[in-house]
């Protein structure tokens, strides 16, 4: 479901490691629900919700550091975009997981693909020629 291509790629190796990330994070949680076992899975679903969380906080510091830094127009737009992201999965973790979790996994799956089009592909592709020319790769 969340397989990295080239395309997806913003041409600067922390970056798109950080990104990658995401993708793994999406696939861990796509795994749980594929399965169909049964089974109870709230603790891997609420570790892999704990990861996201800190996947906002280093990744988003570290875009917007390096935004600063180059001087990349649009800075506050980008920011609240990620601060929505924030407070989506935070959202998403504060209801009650544990009665309806392959729905609340499949809400989040569908968020992360959204996100993956609607941010990466465009709002951090924006800056993509611009700090590469400035040198960043
Ligand atoms: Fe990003
Ligand atoms: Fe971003």
């Amino acid at each position: 479901m969340f397989k990295w291509r080239e395309n997806f790629s913003c041409n600067i190796k922390e970056v798109d490691k950080q990104h990658k990330y995401l993708f793994q994070l999406g696939e861990n949680l796509h795994n749980i629900i594929k399965t169909k076992d049964g089974l109870d899975h709230y603790d891997e679903i609420m570790a892999i919700f704990k990861e996201l969380e800190e996947y906002t906080i280093y990744h988003f510091d570290y875009e917007e550091r390096l935004m600063e830094k180059y001087n990349v127009s649009d800075i506050e737009a980008h920011k609240e975009e990620h601060n929505l992201f924030v407070e989506r999965i935070k959202e998403i973790q504060s209801q009650d997981v544990d009665l309806r979790q392959d729905k609340v996994v499949m809400d989040t799956l569908m968020f992360i693909a959204d996100w993956i089009e609607k941010h990466i592909l465009k709002s951090d592709h924006k800056y993509k020629d611009f700090l590469n020319e400035k040198g960043v790769y």
